[in-house]
C-alpha cells in the first residue's frame, strides 16, 4: 500500500486569521472551488468547531469530525472520532491522500506530519479569534498556483500557494 500523504488546506488573512465568530470571515467562491476540487474524493478531517460552521457532510468525501465528547452526534454522512490519531487511521483505510481542513488546533497538531500544505493567503487584515501560529516552512518548496484579483464576486484578492516538504 502506498505511503499515506497527509495534507493541510486552509485560507488565512495576512494577519493569519482563519475564523471569526465561528465562521470563515470571507466568501471567496473561486477559493471554495479550489478547496472542493483539491479535496474531492479524499477523506477530510476537521475539528468539532469547524464542523459546526457548516453542520452537514461535504459531499463526495469521507467526513471525519474529532471531538472529546463521546456523546457528540453529527449529521448523516459524518463520522465522529475521539482522537486525531484515530481519525487519521480511519481515513488511511480509505485513501492514501488525507486532508486536514481545520481548525487551528488540528493544523498545529499535524504540521510535523504533513507532506503538503495548500495555503490561500487572503490579502486583507481581519479581526478574528481563530488565528494560525507561524509555521516554519524553511526548506519547503513553494509553488504559486493562483493569483486571484478582487472582483465583483470576491471582496479580497488572494493567492493560492502549494508547499511541499522536500
Ligand atoms: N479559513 C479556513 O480555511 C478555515 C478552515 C477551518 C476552520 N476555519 C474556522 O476556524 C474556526 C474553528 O476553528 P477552531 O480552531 O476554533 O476549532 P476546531 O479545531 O475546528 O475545533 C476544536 C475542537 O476540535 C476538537 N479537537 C481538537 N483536537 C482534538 C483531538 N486531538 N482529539 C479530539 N478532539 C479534538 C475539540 O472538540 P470538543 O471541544 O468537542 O472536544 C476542540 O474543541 C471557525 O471559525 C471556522 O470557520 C477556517
Amino acid at each position: 500500500m502506498p505511503q499515506l500523504q497527509l495534507i493541510q488546506i486552509y485560507a488565512r488573512s495576512e494577519n493569519r486569521v482563519i475564523g471569526a465568530d465561528g465562521r470563515i470571515p470571507w466568501r471567496l467562491p473561486d477559493d471554495f472551488k479550489h478547496f472542493k476540487q483539491t479535496t474531492m474524493g479524499c477523506p477530510i478531517i476537521m475539528g468539532r468547531k469547524t464542523y459546526e460552521d457548516h453542520a452537514s457532510a461535504l459531499p463526495g468525501r469521507l467526513n471525519l469530525v474529532v471531538t472529546r465528547n463521546s456523546d457528540y452526534e453529527a449529521a448523516e454522512g459524518v463520522e465522529v472520532v475521539a482522537s486525531l490519531d484515530a481519525a487519521i487511521q480511519r481515513a488511511s483505510n480509505e485513501s492514501d491522500r488525507v486532508f486536514i481542513i481545520g481548525g487551528v488546533g488540528l493544523f498545529e497538531q499535524t504540521f510535523d506530519q504533513v507532506q503538503t500544505v495548500y495555503e490561500t493567503v487572503v490579502h486583507t487584515e481581519i479581526h478574528g479569534e481563530a488565528v494560525l501560529p507561524e509555521f516554519d516552512f524553511t526548506g519547503w518548496q513553494r509553488e504559486v498556483l493562483q493569483q486571484h484579483p478582487a472582483d465583483d464576486r470576491h471582496a479580497y484578492a488572494f493567492t493560492v500557494v502549494r508547499w511541499d516538504r522536500r
